[in-house]
């Protein structure tokens, strides 16, 4: 081995380090940014050090220049804009379009650079199928939660055994090509049977289960670069990629486990095509009971106990901020408060951490779903806040798009203050019967205005 090529592996070594640290820094809200940092710096050195590689071993020539600033150019500039101009709340939709960018990448990179080696083809096959699977999946869930296509289960006819004959013929073309050297069109037969699987298996999810889909592909997608890199015989690519990929299958199992659903009975579909809930909770209905902004301050100020319960709503007003205000007035009111995180609530893993962190609510007032529901009984007021699904009730029925999964059981609380708009369905689709229980109000408004007029009815009070 030359000096250069041992400098090389010395960087690469340093590289995949700093992805190893960089993962072990997200654990936590407080270094999770530092933790972004160092990862891409790690990746910013790989990148550069691989074409210096390339350079050096003159694989690039005038047009590859070209073909590489442009790319890059573009690339930098379409993540930079997009990170930058990106809402919170569209944010997983982005995580959805990067996994759909890196499996795609990664499959292009086995349909261009045709493997050396047996072991390599095998690999380079599997990089195609996963990468274009994980491609097309990925653009579906990412249409899905951006609303553009419908969230609701979509069950295709003969959807399943239109999967199970893609999955044969994809796997007859990759023995071609592994086996007996096929063209590579061949190659391309199993990518085109990959999308269409992807497309397939990804449209009749829907309900409450995407959290457990988006952690899925973004396995699959850490799963596709790892085996790029073995295409290109790429450590960092390997290291990257494997990490991302065991990551992605951990998300997995506990987004699967918080959903209390087996991980083949998502990916087989048919949860959330069940009978929808109906209950009397439509608009006007007699069974809801409205409270002011006053009312709910008293109440709140006469409380030992409250507990509140963020979910997809706090992040869509962007109220976190008011929420941590009120939280800290009652605490200084001598109210004991804590925050009830559900691990699907909002739209991506750790969204009500991200957000509450952000507005620097204290860590140990953050209590998981473990925590928070064997406290709800001795909770005076629930302030539920632009949460839906994952307080329904409705979930400890069978027969409907969230039966099964584990809620907060803010219904076992002593009463209950929810504030959100509307009695509008949250992601699930289905009525919520919380709201029509004698003990539950509603404080029909935006979260960041209802908090406001909360926190300034109860510092009127307090006064
Ligand atoms: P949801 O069930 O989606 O309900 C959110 C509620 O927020 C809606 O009912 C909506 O009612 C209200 N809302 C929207 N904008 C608001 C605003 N500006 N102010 C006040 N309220 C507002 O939320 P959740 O309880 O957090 O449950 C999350 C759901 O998303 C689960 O079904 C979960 O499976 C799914 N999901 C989660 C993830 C991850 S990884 N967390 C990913 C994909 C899907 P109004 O319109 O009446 O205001």
């Amino acid at each position: 081995m030359s000096g250069f090529d041992t400098v090389v592996h010395l960087i690469y070594l340093l590289c995949a380090t700093a992805f190893v640290i960089g993962l072990h820094l997200m654990n936590a809200p407080a270094t999770a940014r530092r933790g972004n940092q160092v990862s891409a710096a790690g990746m910013g050195v790989a990148i550069l050090t691989t074409l210096a590689v390339l350079i050096k071993g003159g694989q690039v020539d005038a047009w590859a220049a070209w073909a590489l600033g442009l790319g890059a150019a573009g690339g930098t500039a379409a993540g930079l804009i997009a990170a930058r101009v990106v809402r919170m709340t569209a944010m997983p939709q982005l995580v959805s379009l990067f996994n759909a960018v890196g499996g795609g990448a990664a499959a292009l990179i086995a349909l261009g650079d045709r493997p050396a080696s047996t072991q390599a083809e095998v690999t380079g096959v599997l990089d195609v199928l996963i990468g274009a699977l994980t491609f097309s999946g990925s653009l579906i869930a990412s249409g899905k939660l951006a609303g553009r296509v419908p969230g609701r289960p979509i069950t295709v006819p003969l959807g399943r055994a239109a999967v199970s004959g893609l999955a044969v013929v994809a796997a007859g073309l990759g023995v071609l090509v592994i086996g007996l050297d096929a063209p590579v069109t061949a190659l391309y037969g199993v990518a085109a049977c990959a999308l269409a699987a992807g497309v397939l298996l990804t449209l009749p999810i829907g309900g409450a289960d995407m959290p457990v889909v988006i952690s899925l592909l973004n396995a699959c997608t850490g799963t596709a670069v790892a085996m790029a890199g073995f295409v290109l015989e790429s450590t960092p690519l390997i290291i990257a990629g494997a990490l991302v990929g065991a990551a992605g299958a951990i998300l997995t199992k506990l987004m699967a486990d918080a959903m209390n659903r087996p991980i083949s009975a998502i990916i087989a579909g048919g949860y959330g095509t069940g009978d929808a809930v109906t209950v009397a909770v439509g608009a006007g209905s007699a069974a809801v009971r409205e409270i002011t902004a006053d009312d709910a301050a008293i109440q709140l100020a006469y409380a030992a106990k409250v507990m509140i319960v963020p979910g997809y709503g706090l992040a869509a007003a962007q109220a976190q901020h008011e929420a941590v205000a009120l939280a800290q007035a009652l605490t200084s009111h001598g109210v004991e408060v804590t925050y009830a995180i559900h691990p699907v609530a909002g739209r991506m893993p750790g969204h009500m951490n991200v957000l509450l962190a952000e507005a620097n609510a204290p860590y140990e007032q953050l209590q998981d779903l473990e925590e928070s529901n064997p406290a709800f009984p001795r909770t005076d007021v629930a302030l539920v806040i632009g949460a839906n699904d994952v307080t329904n009730p409705a979930a400890r029925r069978p027969g409907n798009p969230v039966s099964g999964m584990p809620i907060l059981d803010v219904d076992k609380a002593k009463s209950v203050i929810v504030i959100k708009r509307s009695l509008g369905h949250g992601y699930a689709g289905i009525d919520n019967e919380l709201y029509t229980e004698p003990r539950t109000a509603m404080l029909f408004a935006d979260a960041k205005a209802g908090l406001t007029a909360l926190l300034t009815a109860l510092q009127a009070y307090a006064r």
